[in-house]
């Protein structure tokens, strides 16, 4: 072949190449295609296996003419495969759409267990005040509830809270004072100490507002300063901001083992305000906590030194609160999970 003849060829294989190409409409003919003009029996390969045949003088030129086409026939294909991927792309976009008319799934937003709000605004009352959140175990010593609480074996006040026994040395926790011996026993008579414990108790109880198994929240605040007049403004602040300012709140002497004096704090009645009804029992006030300076034999027992250190305690029942604060009738509810109930309560 001279070179005009292989001219012609190249300028014919680019020709037919250009039909062929119009003719590509899926990746299976694209690949015929690519055998065709670019693979081993293609005119480009001929012509590159020819090349030894051709005369010295014109081997650069004619090489350069096969390396022109090859790169022509690439471009030609390499347009047609990145068209066929687009129109690929448009398909599979056109069958994903998504059609944004349509109505959404509508998710029934949950709300907030009116007992877990009540712990919440607690906790969030009291470490606005600088206070600690501790824990303890609901499964608790005999020790830790109630002998580090001034409340020694086969003493008369243990009947005070009619608890579930587990083994001879272990109770389900009658109240979180327990936590106190636990916080103290950490703290190595070394104060000060500022903590509240929200958690769950178990007694012997059962009616409206009495169940085997309740919350509350334990404060105890113990330091060489610590006075009754600051337990007396602390329950008073939580207790108008749990109830609102204009509830009055009322101290009473009373008593508990671990606490000496001992005082409860009622609230006037939501239901007559003050003067009396079936609600209040006809007292005018609603009971809602237990508190009190911490017994020196509790700061003894628990390894503080009582002539150094002095503190309060106080107790507070939150299913009372909540009961109070949402109009609830039967502490049951708040555990036997009926969506009905939960679900009267924070809605959006
Ligand atoms: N632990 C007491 C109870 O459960 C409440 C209380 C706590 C009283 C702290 C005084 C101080 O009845």
């Amino acid at each position: 072949m001279d070179i005009k003849e292989i001219q012609l060829a190249i300028d014919n294989e680019l020709k037919v190449c250009r039909e062929d190409i119009l003719n590509v409409a899926d990746q299976s003919s694209l690949n015929d295609f690519k055998g065709l003009h670019l693979g081993k029996k293609s005119l480009c390969s001929s012509l590159f296996s020819k090349m030894r045949d051709v005369p010295s003088e014109s081997k650069q030129l004619v090489g350069k003419m096969v390396v022109d086409l090859r790169q022509k026939i690439t471009d030609i294909f390499n347009a047609k495969e990145n068209e066929l991927k687009q129109v690929a792309l448009e398909k599979q976009l056109q069958k994903d759409k998504v059609d944004i008319s349509l109505p959404g799934y509508s998710h029934k937003l949950g709300s907030k267990h009116p007992f877990y709000a009540v712990v919440d605004d607690i906790t969030d009352f009291f470490i606005g005040l600088g206070y600690e959140v501790a824990d303890g175990p609901e499964v608790e010593t005999d020790y830790n509830n109630f002998e580090m609480m001034n409340i020694p074996k086969d003493h008369p006040s243990r009947d005070m809270q009619d608890s579930f026994s587990i083994t001879d040395e272990l109770v389900l926790r009658s109240h979180t004072s327990a936590v106190q011996a636990r916080v103290m026993a950490k703290c190595k008579g070394v104060g000060p100490i500022k903590i509240i414990c929200p958690g769950k108790v178990y007694r012997r109880d059962n009616d409206a507002t009495h169940s085997h198994q309740f919350g509350q929240i334990e404060g105890l605040v113990i330091s060489e300063s610590a006075t009754f007049a600051n337990l007396l403004e602390t329950l008073t602040l939580l207790l108008k901001h749990l109830f609102g300012e204009k509830r009055k709140v009322r101290f009473r002497p009373s008593y508990f083992p671990f606490t000496e004096p001992s005082i409860e704090a009622d609230i006037s009645c939501f239901e007559c305000g003050g003067k009396g009804c079936k609600f209040c029992k006809n007292t005018g006030y609603i009971e809602i906590l237990g508190a009190g300076m911490v017994h020196p034999n509790v700061l003894r027992l628990n390894g503080f030194d009582d002539t150094k250190y002095q503190g309060f305690a106080f107790g507070i029942g939150i299913d009372r609160v909540a009961m109070l604060k949402y109009n609830i009738d039967d502490i049951k509810r708040f555990y036997t999970n009926d969506v009905r109930f939960i679900s009267e309560f924070f809605k959006e």
